[in-house]
This record gives C-alpha cells, sequence and structure tokens, in this order.
C-alpha cells in the first residue's frame, strides 16, 4: 500500500531527535519525503540537526525544545503546531547506571516519565488520529536489555520490557486499522549515550546510529520486533529462547556488572 511517504506522511515527530539515534531517525524519515517535528532539551544541537537535514533533503524541520519527562508540556507544544503526524517515533530514554542502592528517588521518577510515562502517553495522543485515518506508523526504542533482568541497569532495563511489551500488543490491535507498530530491540549501538557510560565494554556487534535506524525503517510494516544486527538476533535467541532466566541474566551482568 503506496510509499512510505503516502502511509507514514507527512510529519513524522522524532521524540529525542536531536543526536545519536533520534538524529539518525530523523535523517533516514527526511530522505523518505516526510516533514519533521524533532523534539529535545538542548536547542543548539536541535537547530543544528534541523538545519543540516533541511538543506540535504529540502523538507520541513519543525524543533520543539523541551524535556520529555514533561509530557503535558510537550503535548500543549505538540498540539499548538496544528500539523498531521503519520509516523511517531520514541528513541529518548533516561538511562540510570550503577547500582540499585546508590539511584536516587529523581532518577528513578525520570526514568519512570521519559521511558514509560510519555511514551505510553505520547502513543495514545498520536494512534488517536492515526486510528481515524486508518493509516500511519509509531516505533517505539528498546533493548536487548530489555529482555531479562540486567544488573546495575535494572531500572532502565525494565522500562525497555515495558515499552516491548506495549509495541507487541499494538501491533496485534492496530495492523487491522492501518496503523504499523514496531518495537526496536538494538544491542550496542555507537551514540554519544552509550560513550558516555563510563566502563562500557567494547560489545560485539556493535552498530551505527545510521545502520539501526535504516533497519528499523525498513521494518516499519513487518513487525512487531526489529533487531537490527546478526550478532544481536543470535544474542536475542540464546538469552531469551535458550537459557534459563538465571543463565541470561548471569550473562547479562558480566556485562553490565561494572558499568557505573
Ligand atoms: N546506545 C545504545 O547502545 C542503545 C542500545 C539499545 C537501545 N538503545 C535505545 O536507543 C535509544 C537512543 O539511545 P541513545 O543512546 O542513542 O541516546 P542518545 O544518543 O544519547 O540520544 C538521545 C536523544 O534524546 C534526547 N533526549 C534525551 N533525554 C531527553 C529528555 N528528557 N527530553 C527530551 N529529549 C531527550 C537527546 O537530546 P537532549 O540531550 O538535548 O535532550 C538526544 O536527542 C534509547 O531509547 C535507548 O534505550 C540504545
Amino acid at each position: 500500500m503506496g510509499t512510505f511517504a503516502e502511509k507514514y506522511g507527512p510529519f513524522a515527530l522524532v521524540a529525542g531527535g536531536s543526536y545519536g539515534l533520534g538524529a539518525a531517525f530523523a535523517e533516514g524519515i527526511a530522505r523518505r519525503g516526510l516533514n519533521l517535528v524533532i523534539v529535545a532539551r538542548k536547542k543548539d544541537a536541535l537547530d543544528a540537526t534541523a538545519a543540516r537535514i533541511r538543506d540535504a533533503h529540502g523538507v520541513e524541520v519543525i524543533t520543539i525544545a523541551a524535556d520529555l519527562a514533561d509530557v503535558d508540556t510537550v503535548k500543549k507544544r505538540v498540539g499548538a503546531l496544528g500539523v498531521e503526524i503519520g509516523l511517531f517515533v520514541y528513541d529518548a530514554a533516561f538511562v540510570p547506571i550503577g547500582p540499585f542502592t546508590e539511584t536516587t528517588e529523581d532518577q528513578l521518577v525520570s526514568a519512570a516519565a521519559v521511558n514509560v510515562r510519555t511514551p505510553l502517553l505520547l502513543t495514545k495522543l498520536f494512534s488517536t488520529p492515526m486510528i481515524q485515518r486508518g493509516r500511519g506508523g509509531i516505533v517505539l526504542m528498546s533493548s536487548l536489555a530489555g529482555g531479562q533482568g540486567s544488573p546495575n541497569l535494572a531500572t532502565y532495563a525494565a522500562t525497555k520490557a515495558f515499552n516491548t511489551i506495549l509495541a507487541e500488543g499494538l501491533w496485534k490491535e492496530l495492523s487491522p486499522l492501518g496503523v504499523d507498530v514496531l518495537v526496536c530491540t538494538a544491542g550496542a549501538i555507537l551514540t554519544p549515550g552509550y560513550e558516555q557510560a563510563e566502563n562500557a565494554k567494547p560489545a560485539p556487534g556493535t552498530l551505527s546510529p545510521a545502520t539501526v535506524a535504516e533497519k528499523t525503517l525498513q521494518a516499519l510494516g513487518n513487525g512487531p520486533v526489529v533487531v537490527p544486527g546478526v550478532v544481536n538476533k543470535i544474542g536475542r535467541f540464546m538469552m531469551t529462547r535458550l537459557l534459563s532466566r538465571r543463565g541470561a541474566i548471569g550473562i547479562m551482568s558480566k556485562n553490565t556488572g561494572d558499568l557505573s
């Protein structure tokens, strides 16, 4: 049914679209001819990405500098634009790294807000008109860390599991209504966020943001799940299907146990 732009245009909103994987999503979507709304906190990075994409692809790029932890403000700012969002990509995440005993209540609240509450409420906001139009797309970002308990990333991993399960359920509910839902369960991606994590070991199968974004956009319409990269596909199969829960958590712990 139609081209990417016909199915998912005229505007895509990328939540967390100023750098890293989110900027790669914005780039890949603009290349497919859609206009963009990109949301992130730091205005300079947002403006630079918007200018680069406008120059390269000749599409309209609207920026919203806002904290996605504050979903009400984001909803108001998006509503005031009066544009039709045919594709919603939720990329941003808050990652409290380190032992749970040292994680503050504020960090837990931020993780719940940025990684769970906001993608849930924005999915509701954007899916409603998409269902009325009988077309649209929703992409939620998850992680291999969300396939089992992940020591030192326990809260983040649990929020990613939420996104996986939400997207899987909505894929089945919304595809008969014309709305494609997809969750990207990524392994390590060479983004600023990944590089900032102290003691992050170079993981096998690490991919570039451009590769992850492209494989995800290509998979939209063939949900419910995309796992970019062969190494990551094998890893996910082992961790979720072959190993016991205890075994999978033990292996994860070898990768995440030293993170701080
Ligand atoms: N990197 C990996 O290895 C990896 C692996 C598996 C899954 N993932 C998933 O991939 C996604 C992207 O991760 P990443 O590491 O690529 O992130 P990143 O490079 O650090 O980029 C995050 C983007 O989100 C924005 N952002 C973050 N918090 C925000 C907030 N509270 N409000 C508004 N915007 C916010 C950032 O801009 P501002 O800072 O200016 O707000 C930036 O545009 C996440 O969902 C993550 O769970 C990543």
